[in-house]
Order: C-alpha cells, then sequence, then structure tokens
C-alpha cells in the first residue's frame, strides 16, 4: 500500500466495495482489509485514514466482530460505518440497543444537534452538507448511548445517533450509508472525511489499475494459454480485451449459447466481436443439455448453480479438445465483477444469489481462473474499456445476466415459456427505442412470474400468462431505483405485448428498489 491511502476494513456490509470505489473515484488510493487485520496494518502501513466499514453483526452477538480499543488510540482518523460505527461506540464504552422498527430505505437526516448544541458547520464532516437532507438506512441495533468525549452530529425521526463525532481523536460513526446514491450528500461527506480530515492527495488514477492488472496478467501467464468465456456483455469483452492486451493470441475465446439468450442475440453477439474486437472465438451451441439440465428446477438458486456447473462443463470439453490438438489451456478467464462476487456471498457478506460465473472450477479441470475485474463495478468496468479503447456499442450493452432468460422466467423453463419472454421483450426494447428512452434507462427486460390469471379477449374467456416489465437506473447494478417509464409508452408495450405474443393477457409493471427487492427476479 502507498502509505498515503485509505485503509477500508471489511466487516462483511453488502456495499463495503462501493466505499472503496467512492474513495477510487477522488483519484485516492485505497485498499480493503478483513478486519482481523485491522490493528496490525495500522500499525504497519500507516495509513492517512480508515473507513470501517457495515456488516450483518450485532455487537452483542457471540462472537461478534470487534476491533481492539488501541485502534481508536494510534491518532489515525477513523470513519466507522453502520455496524462498524455501533461496534465502535460499543468498544469505547457507549450503548447499542435493538429497535423493533428499524429503518430501511430513505430517511430524513437533521444534522446538528439540540442536545449537543453543535451545528453543522462545526463538524468537519458534515461542511457544505445542508441541516435537512434524505439518507440511505439500513438497521435494527442502533446507538442509544455515545461513548465520553463523543457527540452526535445528526438524527432522524427513529435513530437518536445517526452520526457521532469525537473531533479530537478524529473518530467519527455514521449509522447511515455515505457510499450509496440514495444519500445525495454522501460523496461530499466521503470527501470532507478523506480530503479535509486525512489530508489525503490525489494521486491515483483508473489507468494506473488497468496497465497494472495488464502486466500482471502478461507476468502470470507468460507463453501459456488463456481461455476466456464471452457471453457478449460488457464484463467479459472487457476482461477478454485486458487479456488479449497482455497475452495476444495466446488468448482463445468461447462463446457458449444456452439456449436462454434474447432474440436474435447469439448472431449479434458474434458480428460484434468479428466486427468489433479483434479475437479468436468459437461459438458452442449448447442449448439442448442446458435445457434438458433444467427440466423439473424451479428454485431460482438451482436454476443458477446448474448452469454455472454446466458453463464450466462446456468448457473444460472445449479446453480438452483444444488439449487433444495440443494447445493446452492454462487459465480461464472470466468476467466476474465485485457484485458477483459479494452477492454470492463469498467473504462474511450475507449471499443474496450465485451469480453464474462464481461457480468453482471442478477438480479435474487443471485451470486457473483470471478474473481482472473482480474488484470493480459495472461503470468501472466500462471506464476500463473505454481506456482499452473498446467499441462503444460493447461498451454501452445493457448487463444482461449470465444465466440469461433462465431467472427471468420463474418456475420451471420451457420452450413455450422462453418464447414469451423473447418475444415481449423485443417488443419493449423497440417501443423504448422509439420512445428514445433506451439510452436512458440502466436496463429493462420482461420477467414471466409463472401466474396466470383470467382475462377477456374477443368475447371469450382466457387464463394466460402474466408478463411483468421490469426497468430500472443503476449506476452500478448494486443499487437501483423503478424508472419512471411514461404512462403512454407503458400503454402502448402493455397493448402491443397482449396483443402481439399468444399466451399473454396481463402486464404488470415492477416499482420496486433494489434493496428490497434485486434486478432480476431470481
Ligand atoms: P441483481 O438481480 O443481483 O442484478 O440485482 C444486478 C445486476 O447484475 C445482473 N446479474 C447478473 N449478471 N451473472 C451476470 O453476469 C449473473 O448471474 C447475474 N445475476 C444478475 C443483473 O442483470 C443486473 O444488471
Amino acid at each position: 500500500m502507498k502509505y498515503n491511502g485509505i485503509l477500508v476494513v471489511d466487516f462483511g456490509g453488502q456495499y463495503n466495495q462501493l466505499i472503496a470505489r467512492r474513495i477510487r473515484e477522488n483519484n485516492v488510493y485505497c485498499e480493503i482489509i478483513h478486519y482481523t487485520q485491522c490493528l496490525e496494518q495500522m500499525k504497519t502501513k500507516k495509513p492517512l485514514g480508515v473507513i470501517l466499514t457495515d456488516g450483518p453483526s450485532s455487537v452483542y452477538w457471540d462472537n461478534a466482530p470487534m476491533l481492539d480499543e488501541e485502534v481508536f488510540d494510534l491518532g489515525i482518523p477513523v470513519l466507522a460505518i453502520g455496524y462498524g460505527a455501533q461496534m465502535m461506540a460499543h468498544v469505547l464504552g457507549g450503548k447499542v440497543s435493538k429497535s423493533e422498527k428499524g429503518e430501511n430505505g430513505r430517511v430524513k437526516l437533521i444534522a446538528g444537534s439540540s442536545k449537543s448544541g453543535l451545528t453543522v458547520h462545526t463538524s468537519q464532516l458534515f461542511e457544505g452538507i445542508a441541516a435537512e437532507s434524505m439518507c440511505w438506512m439500513s438497521h435494527y441495533d442502533f446507538i442509544d448511548q455515545l461513548p465520553d468525549d463523543f457527540v452526535e452530529t445528526s438524527h432522524t425521526a427513529n435513530c437518536p445517533v445517526a452520526s457521532m463525532e469525537n473531533p479530537d481523536q478524529r473518530l467519527f460513526g455514521l449509522q447511515f450509508h455515505p457510499e450509496v446514491h440514495h444519500t445525495p450528500f454522501g460523496q461530499k461527506l466521503l470527501k470532507n472525511f478523506i480530503f479535509k480530515v486525512c489530508q489525503c492527495e490525489t494521486d491515483w488514477k483508473m489507468a494506473d489499475f488497468t496497465q497494472e492488472k495488464i502486466d500482471e496478467i502478461r507476468e502470470l501467464v507468460g507463453d501459456r494459454k488463456v481461455m476466456c468465456g464471452l457471453s457478449g456483455g460488457v464484463d467479459s469483452s472487457v476482461s477478454a480485451e485486458m487479456v488479449h492486451k497482455a497475452v495476444g493470441d495466446n488468448l482463445i475465446c468461447i462463446f457458449v449459447d444456452h439456449g436462454m439468450m434474447r432474440k436474435g442475440e447469439g448472431d449479434r453477439v458474434m458480428d460484434l466481436y468479428s466486427r468489433k474486437m479483434n479475437l479468436i472465438v468459437k461459438r458452442v451451441d449448447a442449448s439442448k443439455r442446458f435445457l434438458s439440465k433444467l427440466k423439473g428446477v424451479t428454485d431460482p438458486e438451482e436454476k443458477r448453480k446448474i448452469i454455472g456447473v454446466e458453463f464450466m462443463h462446456v468448457f473444460a470439453e472445449e479446453a480438452k479438445k483444444l488439449s487433444d490438438e495440443g494447445c493446452e489451456i492454462a487459465f480461464l478467464a472470466q468476467g466476474t465483477t465485485y457484485p458477483d462476487v459479494v452477492e454470492s456471498g463469498i467473504g462474511p457478506a450475507a449471499m443474496v444469489k450465485t451469480h453464474h460465473n462464481l461457480v468453482r472450477l471442478p477438480e479435474d479441470m487443471p485451470m486457473e481462473l483470471l478474473e481482472p475485474l473482480r474488484m470493480l463495478f459495472k461503470d468501472e468496468v466500462r471506464a476500463v474499456g473505454e481506456q482499452l479503447g473498446l467499441d462503444q456499442e460493447l461498451i454501452w450493452r445493457q448487463p444482461f445476466p449470465g444465466p440469461g432468460l433462465a431467472i427471468r422466467c420463474l418456475g420451471e423453463v420451457t420452450e413455450d415459456k422462453l418464447r414469451i419472454l423473447r418475444d415481449s421483450d423485443v417488443i419493449l426494447r423497440e417501443e423504448m427505442e422509439k420512445a428514445g428512452l433506451n439510452k436512458s434507462v440502466w436496463q429493462y427486460f420482461t420477467v414471466l412470474p409463472d401466474i396466470k390469471s383470467v382475462g377477456l379477449m374477443g368475447g371469450e374467456r382466457t387464463y394466460e400468462h402474466v408478463v411483468g416489465i421490469r426497468a430500472v437506473n443503476s449506476v452500478d447494478g448494486m443499487t437501483s431505483d423503478w424508472a419512471r417509464i411514461p404512462y403512454d409508452v407503458l400503454d402502448m408495450i402493455s397493448r402491443r405485448i397482449v396483443n402481439e405474443v399468444a399466451g399473454v393477457n396481463r402486464i404488470i409493471y415492477d416499482i420496486t428498489s433494489k434493496p428490497p427487492s434485486t434486478i432480476e427476479w431470481e
């Protein structure tokens, strides 16, 4: 670690990497470490500041992750968030209590405190931030009593200590999440911490990351061969381009068509690769085997796991074929990004869903994994894509999940349900394009909730499928808000799907944000 950076201490929260990228966005170097390494690394690396992150624990649990009190005596500024703040309060003699109701989502924050007599302007962390603003909360436990020498600097209707600080020792605690976009002043607050409190300098760039990774891959791979699974999405394309820059034609790409792509997608993706990227790409049609493995399977996690495992089998078979031809594959490159890692429950964070490329390699597959984007978010991946000179069409494609339509088709995946999804999705895309919304809405698609409802068409009773429309705005896929598509556009989409897609008689619109929902339905 460069000594002028920030240490982010991981307690297993969903947004820890998000904090790291917020720091990097300000061109300040940062590293994430496990909480057990905190004290030792603070002593050896002497960072300019430390951020303790949120986590799923409660300070009252047996074996709850705790830091030694000494961490707070080293003279290094500490910003503690969520569980991190509760743990800091607990260790320093404050009291944490449990509330029945909890606070989740957007909440009004009142900065400055009548109790402590402190105003917004006296807190360095809140400099330039309005006295009343919205913040993002996600907690049940809360700080009930402050440790000695701490003052409360903000509160909400249900949370007496939304933030606290000991300005002399430069220790700060926040119950809310400054790192998510739903806390509009969050970036300002983090900037106050890294620049005003910690006095960091802006000497780190994304370009450094890209070049460092390419050099790292080149050194690791040497003159061995790499196989890369391409899906047509930005993550795998950027990952392939990065490996290509590092090892040239020692990279062999495989595009697996699992039969659950959108209409015409396989051809379009192959065309993009041949026209826009100089890669060797082999297309493997594996649709029959994927669909037969999914027969009768309804559980979302089981579906995801089957698809992940089947991908690995296809890669293993392709590697074996190449090896029989004298081309030994030593590495498998994947476009795994940070949300895939964190939501799959790798490490201490809670599992949400198994992302398809997080399935481990089988033991008889003697390849090492290369995941150059593992620490990045979607928009950072796009920034790397720009630096690599990747085509705009590939960089700005809407995210499409590796398991494809299988996770938009609730219940068993059947050819007929896939047909409904494909046909309705085309209509949605056409209408969004016509309305000029295709560039401004981050991701949109149709889902089939596997329920039927009664309707009336042509004077006859019908009992047909319900199709859902999901359209969201997001920056990185970690959180999202539902897109406010104008009613007349929704109306046209609804009419067209019901009239043009056989087997559908009702359309619903998903108006939930993430959290509490996720973007995909499975
Ligand atoms: P969720 O549903 O987790 O989705 O809120 C966040 C973003 O990730 C995409 N997604 C995936 N992408 N493999 C992928 O490559 C997966 O298994 C996967 N699951 C979800 C989703 O489309 C959204 O953009």
